[in-house]
């Protein structure tokens, strides 16, 4: 049930000394010839700015006191057990890479800004991610006639927070290109709420379609400029399987089973996420052209997500995988004028769903989705680790597997 086992199950290794050996000399091999590109040698990732919207906001809109259902119990039961302004009962994607990392979990700016904390300790990383944000600006969106937007935090006021807090960041432009350089920034998932808004006020999904490469353009804008200000590393997700949601499933409910695929998700709305990746991804491969001294990294959440619809009971999820925990009857246990809220009991066991509130995902589907981007083969390139992690330094130490 838990991934990280994958890594952390070596009782094994525990009784085979010889295997052991073998282990070292491959890290040792695996990591050595990369330890020269490090500008920290001995810590890989010294911290991680993060930017996008719900799926990694672990408190900037709770913190700039807007009133959300995620802020309220039982968000956050399971996890933190009081709610974080995470939209999920527990940690989120984010979370896991920080804690892989060996990095302290993101502090959302907002809780910076307003002063509340003693030691923000900034270098580590800070969370510019707000929940509800876009893509695009949301001049764009009352052009289009869309009114639906709630929140007015782009991806551009995000970069322009960055901007801001760089200064008690790092204090020169080499100092800068150090500190940045050495750090990983996880641009996304960002642009799903940019077709959100119009696909709950049924627009056309061929109208939507013509919204992509715009979306895109913000992403890769905003990654040039942080490539600009010194960012070498930076994962960029995709946009989630949205046709196996249980929001979106509920909504475009359809009589025709053509429009279903073998999981049970409307395969309309999964090719409409799949063709914003692929388009994703194609501006990804021109701006690796662009600046061949980066490492820009493919996230993708789409079919890191996909394996545990198709196949839930391998991934611990009992039952259906397209209901979610925290809602209030309907097939698929959403009915969006009762939201997952204070007055809806969530079901017992949220590590045996994948959808938490109908929109957002539980920890359990977070944190596999996370180990398939780490561990598995959800990355592209590779996100291989540039020096030891604190884990494998400790594995290295031979005191990891004793414990
Ligand atoms: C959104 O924020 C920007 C920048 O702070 C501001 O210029 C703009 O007026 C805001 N728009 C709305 C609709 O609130
Ligand atoms: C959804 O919730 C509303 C308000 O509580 C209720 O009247 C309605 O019957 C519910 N719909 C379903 C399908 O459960």
């Amino acid at each position: 049930m838990q991934p990280w086992k994958l890594r952390d199950g070596g009782s094994s290794y525990r009784s085979d000394t010889r295997q052991w050996i073998k282990v070292i000399l491959i890290t040792l091999v695996v990591t050595i010839p990369r330890i020269t590109h490090c500008t920290v040698v001995g810590s890989c990732y010294t911290s991680i700015f993060s930017f996008g919207d719900s799926l990694a906001d672990t408190g900037n809109l709770y913190f700039a006191f807007q009133e959300v259902q995620c802020f309220f119990p039982p968000y956050g039961e399971t996890y933190f057990h009081h709610p974080t302004g995470r939209c999920s009962n527990g940690r989120l994607i984010v979370d896991f890479i920080a804690e892989y990392f060996g990095l302290p979990l993101l502090k959302p700016y907002m809780r910076i800004k307003n002063g509340e904390l003693e030691d923000a300790n900034v270098e580590k990383g800070v969370n510019f991610a707000v929940a509800g944000a876009t893509a695009l600006g949301i001049e764009f969106f009352d052009e289009k006639g869309i009114k639906n937007v709630p929140t007015n935090y782009s991806l551009r006021i995000q970069l322009d927070w960055f901007n801001e807090m760089l200064p008690s960041i790092c204090t020169s432009s080499s100092s800068c290109k150090s500190v940045l350089g050495s750090s990983l920034f996880v641009v996304g998932e960002i642009g799903g709420n940019d077709y959100n808004y119009p696909f709950i006020l049924k627009k056309s999904v061929e109208e939507i379609t013509t919204y992509v490469p715009q979306v895109v353009t913000a992403i890769t804008s905003a990654i040039k400029e942080l490539i600009e200000l010194g960012a070498v590393t930076l994962v960029v997700p995709g946009n989630l399987p949205i046709g196996c949601s249980t929001g979106y499933l509920t909504d475009y409910m359809s009589a025709d089973e053509e429009d279903y695929d073998e999981a049970g998700c409307l395969r309309w709305l999964n090719k409409f996420a799949e063709y914003h990746n692929e388009q994703l991804q194609i501006a990804l491969n021109q701006l690796r052209d662009l600046h061949p001294h980066t490492n820009i990294i493919y996230a993708d959440y789409y079919n890191a997500a996909l394996r545990f619809y198709r196949a839930p009971h391998q991934y611990g999820f009992r039952g259906s995988a397209l209901k979610c925990c925290c809602g209030s009857g309907g097939p698929y246990n959403f009915n969006v004028t009762a939201l997952c809220s204070e007055a809806v009991k969530p079901c017992d066991d949220p590590s045996q769903f994948v959808g938490w509130d109908g929109i957002h995902l539980t920890e359990a589907a977070y944190r596999w989705i996370a180990q398939g981007l780490l561990e598995g083969p959800y990355t592209t390139p590779h996100i291989t680790i540039p020096c030891l992690s604190p884990k494998e330094k400790y594995v290295m130490k031979s005191s990891y597997f004793v414990a």
